[in-house]
């Protein structure tokens, strides 16, 4: 690591689909009810795309959000990182469209990153490390998805937990912290448990079907969320050698209420000093966090100086956490 050479953040972003979809609409179409939802997950809402909006829409109107907060000429950026699962294309990647997009020509390394829900600490974790080396001055490190996609809306146990959305910020390379530390995971023995189980080598008819669909077994991810998720926070803690109290924000993953919860009484923090967004985006994988960081940042709960612990779980299972002074 370059010694005294941080990746800062100057810019957060998001963008949210227009069209929301309520519980109560759910209820209309299978069998649920807003009760179940709110009670099991703290979901109330959540973004769907229209027919003709893609990752890329999603994924350009938040760069261009981080980009404007942060002040500077896109041609400065160089290094993109997207984290999807929900890609518009197999190839080229999202990140290279991205690039396009911004007008952004013949520039650095563009790039998606697949690690599902923990899709945006991973790429945090690669940004961090282009600015540390010297590899790069500018980061965009983005979060999008169109989830609503690969959900089954016949299948109550995975259609109301997600939504769309997108969240983006801009590092940039600075003397003082920054992101302090990052602790990325992965164990593939689970890889059955939450999967898309269809693409380009296995099962095709079903991606051919428009049937490419997620499935999840929701109280064993759970239980490996809340523990994975656990140990990590404890690990980065200790890596620091810092304590719960010096935690001003937990920006989590939303995939659950009761998950992000439990991360809280962990850090011995009441849920005001945490982030919420799941009741109104529900579940936005990659997208979550930044989401949730940008909200925070906009409406002023996230301020110069302050020290956050974002942190993602996925299937994979991949997980892992970000420490960020602000
Ligand atoms: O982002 C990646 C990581 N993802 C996660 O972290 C998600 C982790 N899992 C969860 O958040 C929870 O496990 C769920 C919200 C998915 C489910 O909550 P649960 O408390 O674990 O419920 P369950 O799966 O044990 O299901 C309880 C009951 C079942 O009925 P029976 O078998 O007890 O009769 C389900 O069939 O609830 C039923 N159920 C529903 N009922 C009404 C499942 N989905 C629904 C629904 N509406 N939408």
């Amino acid at each position: 690591m370059g010694k005294g050479r941080y990746a800062k953040i100057i810019g957060t972003g998001s963008f949210l689909p227009e069209r929301v979809v309520t519980n109560k609409d759910l209820e209309a179409r299978i069998a649920t009810t807003d009760e179940w939802i709110y009670s099991r997950t703290g979901i109330r809402e959540r973004r769907i795309v229209a027919a003709d909006e893609k990752t890329s829409d999603l994924a350009e109107r938040a760069s261009c959000a981080a980009i404007e907060m942060a002040g500077i000429d896109p041609q400065l950026i160089d290094l993109i990182v997207v984290a999807t699962t929900t890609p518009d294309q197999v190839f080229p990647s999202v990140a290279c469209l991205l690039q396009d997009r911004l007008g952004i020509h013949g520039g650095g390394p563009a790039f998606d990153v697949q690690a599902v829900c923990a899709g945006f600490v991973y790429a945090m974790d690669i940004a961090n490390r282009y600015v540390q080396t010297g590899g790069c001055q500018y980061a965009l490190v983005v979060g999008a998805e169109t989830f609503s996609r690969i959900i089954d809306w016949t299948d109550r146990e995975t259609c109301v937990l997600f939504g769309d959305g997108a969240g983006a910020v801009l590092l940039h390379a600075a003397e003082a912290p920054g992101v302090i530390s990052t602790h990325l995971h992965a164990d593939g023995r689970y890889h059955e448990l939450l999967s898309v189980p269809s693409g380009v080598s296995v099962n095709y008819e079903q991606v051919l079907r428009g049937e490419a669909y997620a499935q999840m077994q929701g109280s064993e991810v759970f239980k490996f969320a809340v523990k994975c998720m656990g140990d990590v926070v404890d690990e980065t803690l200790t890596v620091n050698g810092i304590v719960k109290s010096s935690i001003d924000w937990l920006v989590p993953h939303q995939a659950n209420i009761r998950i992000i919860a439990a991360m809280a009484r962990k850090l011995d923090m009441t849920m005001d000093k945490v982030v919420v967004t799941v009741d109104r985006h529900g579940n936005t994988s990659a997208a979550s966090i930044p989401l949730a960081l940008d909200e925070a940042v906009r409406d002023g709960r996230i301020r110069t100086g302050q020290t956050l612990i974002m942190e993602g779980f996925g299937g994979g299972f991949t997980w892992g956490s970000v420490l960020v002074k602000m």
